[in-house]
């Protein structure tokens, strides 16, 4: 695959609904990069398992994926919990992983010419996906701040669930992003954690903009 050379990229691995898309989309806005939120593939994919369960296998989604195109990821469908959990079941699968890794490893790489490089983010970006990342970073939030954030975007978006399934859908979903064998969520060593529990989203973008600047600017 080909690679741009000098561009910016930053990789960010976070637990769901801990605030990192946010903080994603205000990177991108900021510094020119082309955004990619990779969780919205396995989204796709879960989703795509949902609606064709008697046709779905490697080459279907192969074939699905090899076609995809970024409004595909922008459909609202893929933010039910439903999706969510469909999505966290097939991401255990290391077949599935390697059918994302190509499509994510050219939006990283060798993102559109008009930006100056890429942010992604997910669960296995800063272990597997964009190892070599000239920023990564770590952002959690504690397991309640999740869920009453969720639970507000659940309830914009119409969507019937209670405070406590979210809580377990979450937690859930934690426990196997965390401890599955292929990819798991995990914080390295070389990453830089940033807790937004009790940060603002101005704060936290301060935070992480000093951090890049910094670099950038030397
Ligand atoms: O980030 P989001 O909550 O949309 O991700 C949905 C699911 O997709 C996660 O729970 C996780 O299992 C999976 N995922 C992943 N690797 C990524 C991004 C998401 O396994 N890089």
């Amino acid at each position: 695959m080909k690679k741009r050379k000098d561009i910016i990229t930053v990789a960010i691995d976070s637990p769901a609904a801990a605030g990192a898309g946010t903080q994603a989309k205000l990177i991108s806005k900021n510094y020119n990069l082309f955004y990619l939120d990779t969780g919205k593939i396995y989204r796709y994919i879960g989703k795509l398992k949902l609606d064709n369960k008697n046709i779905f296998n490697y080459n279907f989604v192969k074939k699905k994926i090899s076609n995809i195109k970024l409004r595909y990821l922008k459909n609202k469908s893929l933010l039910s919990n439903e999706v969510a959990l469909s999505a966290s079941n097939i991401a255990k699968d290391k077949n599935i992983r390697k059918i994302v890794h190509k499509f994510q490893q050219k939006c990283a790489y060798n993102p559109p010419k008009r930006f100056k490089g890429s942010v992604l983010d997910g669960r296995d970006i800063i272990t597997v996906q964009v190892k070599d990342a000239m920023f990564k970073f770590y952002i959690t939030a504690s397991l309640n701040v999740r869920t009453k954030r969720r639970f507000e975007e659940y309830k914009k978006l119409n969507k019937k669930i209670t405070y406590n399934e979210v809580f377990k859908s979450l937690k859930n979903r934690d426990k196997s992003d965390r401890n599955r064998k292929y990819g798991p969520l995990k914080k390295t060593k070389d990453s830089i954690l940033i807790n937004t529990t009790k940060l603002s989203k101005k704060s936290c973008f301060k935070k992480i903009k000093a951090i890049m600047d910094k670099k950038i600017n030397n």
